[in-house]
């Protein structure tokens, strides 16, 4: 299989996960790499329509198992119609978040439990990460960053909330530590970045 490298990143609200995700791009752009960045919920114009109606604080009515199978549904399309494709011909794609977003916001955050892991199975088809960054920040301290934003749903929710999300990241790594890189997020943009290039590099020269 000439397959290129598929590196998602994760974090908590207010991790500086699109700082880093930014200053990886360029550095591999830079060496030569033909990168390709998305992000999730979104990516593709079916995807993006789906995350509309995911963030909409309008849908406060909408169930947990709902919310659930709409993240998965916008990833089974980006999966399908961009990261495989672009995998095949070689490239990097980068990720900002993948299905380690639903293990924690819906299968801990929201309690959903082994359903989340199940529904995802189907939407990834196999194509799962080969390095995830996960940017980890205590979630109050997360919250104090984006204070000032306007809230998605997601973000409404409440500390408790967030606080399971956090918790499910934590043992999501814990399960997983051959594929995902735990960064403690409260460094130096400059220190976050040195530790993902070092890790990244290591990966891609084999
Ligand atoms: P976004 O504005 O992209 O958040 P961020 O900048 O923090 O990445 O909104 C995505 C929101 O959706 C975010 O709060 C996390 C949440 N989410 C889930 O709950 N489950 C998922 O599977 C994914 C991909 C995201």
């Amino acid at each position: 299989m000439n397959r290129g490298f598929f590196i998602t990143f994760e974090g908590g609200d207010g991790s500086g996960k699109s700082t880093q995700i930014g200053i990886l791009r360029d550095s591999l752009t830079a060496k030569g790499y033909d990168v390709v960045l998305t992000r999730e919920p979104g990516g593709t114009e079916i995807s993006e329509k789906i995350r509309e109606l995911i963030l909409d604080p309008a849908n406060s009515e909408m169930d947990d198992m709902t919310e659930a199978f709409l993240y998965a549904a916008a990833r089974a399309q980006l999966v399908r119609q961009l990261i495989k494709p672009a995998l095949e011909e070689g490239k990097v794609v980068i990720c900002d978040r993948f299905v380690d977003s639903s293990i924690a916001y819906q299968a801990y955050g929201r309690g959903l439990g082994d359903a989340v892991g199940v529904i995802n199975t189907y939407a990834v088809d196999d194509c799962m990460p080969d390095l995830t960054i996960l940017l980890k920040l205590d979630p109050e301290k997360g919250s104090g960053r984006i204070a000032g934003r306007e809230h998605d749903r997601i973000e409404q929710a409440s500390d408790e909330f967030h606080r399971k999300v956090y918790e499910g990241y934590l043992k999501l790594e814990e399960m997983y530590p051959g594929r995902i890189l735990g960064v403690d997020a409260s460094g130096t943009i400059q220190e976050i970045a040195e530790e993902i290039s070092l890790r990244v590099e290591g990966l891609m020269e084999r």
